[in-house]
């Protein structure tokens, strides 16, 4: 079968890890696939600091790159939600699968996104946008989908988690935490995103969204961060048996008008022997309630390169297999049947 040729957008903590993998793998995924994945084009802001990758690939011309006719895959791993958004609509207009890990993006506009997919049949997966290695939206999209989804909970920002696990465990302090998870690669760009709880907000929004089968957005989202956390915090919640995380809520609720769904990112203490509280570093944990499936857990490495890199493959792996035996991925009706306007709720 022809390659699969795959643009990646972006060459950072997580990009570098996808562009290693895809070398490193290629016999393995070309077998696993039906065809070669070649990557032939990655857009980075400054070339000269990338003697990682081939030179020869490199571009700072991300809005020439994804529109390319040699191009049939983008990978965006840049972030942010301008300039990518147009990037990707460019891209999915012009009938390029997209894979992406931004939760940014998506919590905003995924609606226009899926359109434009649907209008010419491209796909458009983000696995890694959300809880980084753990296998958790085909899951909720895809395991679940004959069962009624009525709670998601837990912990889904690796580097919040991070801090909050060191100030517990070690009583480091805030900022010394912080910059050493901008370090290891799990702080965004701006960290403000992660310690306001931004980051949480939009990935509680397309959770949400996929296991109610409705649209939230991360605005639809009550949030608070964990800057305001002190050891005196600790402290309290030590002499309680306790500790704190900060924590995604997202439940179906009865209102006067009928059901709707409220979601919520805050701080929370929550007893020692909860898993939850278990859940250290970088790991995020997600608890799922379904009415025939019960309760079940996920767990695993919530950032980090190579982490999100496994993610982002998977579905690489997907859109090229799509390609090679004619499927398609998930669509914008996987949102559609739940026409409630969400409430941010504390
Ligand atoms: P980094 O900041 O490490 O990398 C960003 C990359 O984008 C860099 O290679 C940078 O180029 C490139 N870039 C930035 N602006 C432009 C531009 N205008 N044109 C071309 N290239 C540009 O980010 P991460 O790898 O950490 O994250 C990337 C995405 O993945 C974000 O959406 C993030 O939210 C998401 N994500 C990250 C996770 C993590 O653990 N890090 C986990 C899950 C999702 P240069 O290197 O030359 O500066
Ligand atoms: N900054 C994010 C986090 C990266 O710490 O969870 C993974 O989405």
């Amino acid at each position: 079968a022809k390659p699969i040729r795959v643009a990646l957008l972006g060459c950072g903590t997580v990009g570098t890890q996808i562009a290693r993998l895809l070398t490193e793998q290629a016999d393995d995924l070309a077998a696993r696939v039906g065809a070669r994945i070649d990557l032939v084009g990655i857009a980075v802001r400054r070339p000269n600091k990338h003697r990682e990758v081939p030179a020869e690939l490199l571009t700072t011309d991300a809005a020439a790159l994804v529109t390319r006719d040699d191009v049939d895959v983008v990978v965006e791993v840049i972030g942010g939600i301008e300039p990518t958004r147009g990037w990707l609509l460019d891209a999915l207009n012009a009938g390029k699968s997209v894979v992406t890990a931004n939760k940014a993006l998506l919590a905003e506009h995924a609606g226009e996104l899926f359109e434009a997919a649907d209008r010419t049949g491209a796909d458009l997966y983000f696995e890694a946008a959300v809880a980084g290695a753990i296998p958790l939206l085909r899951p909720l999209r895809e395991s679940l989908a004959g069962d009624r989804i009525t709670r998601v909970m837990g912990i889904v920002n690796g580097t919040t988690n991070f801090i909050l696990s060191a100030m517990d465990e070690t009583g480091a302090g805030y900022s010394e935490t912080l910059d050493e998870a901008s370090r290891l690669g799990y702080a965004e760009a701006d960290p403000t995103a992660d310690v306001d709880g931004f980051d949480a907000a939009s990935k509680a929004a397309i959770l949400a969204s996929l296991s109610f089968h409705t649209r939230v957005t991360a605005g639809d989202v009550y949030r608070e961060g964990i800057s305001a956390v002190t050891s005196a915090d600790f402290a309290a919640a030590r002499a309680l048996d306790r500790t704190i995380k900060l924590l995604a809520i997202c439940e179906r609720v009865q209102t006067d008008d009928g059901e709707t769904v409220a979601v919520r990112v805050h701080p929370a203490m929550i007893p020692r022997s909860h898993p939850l509280a278990g859940v250290s570093g970088a790991f995020n944990a997600v608890f799922v309630e379904a009415e025939a499936a019960g309760q079940l857990m996920f767990y695993g490495q919530g950032a980090g390169g190579a982490p999100t890199a496994s993610a982002v493959l998977g579905d690489l792996v997907a859109v090229a297999r799509n390609r090679t035996v004619g499927g398609r991925g998930p669509r914008e009706s996987a949102y559609a049947d739940l026409p409630v306007r969400p409430i941010a709720q504390a």
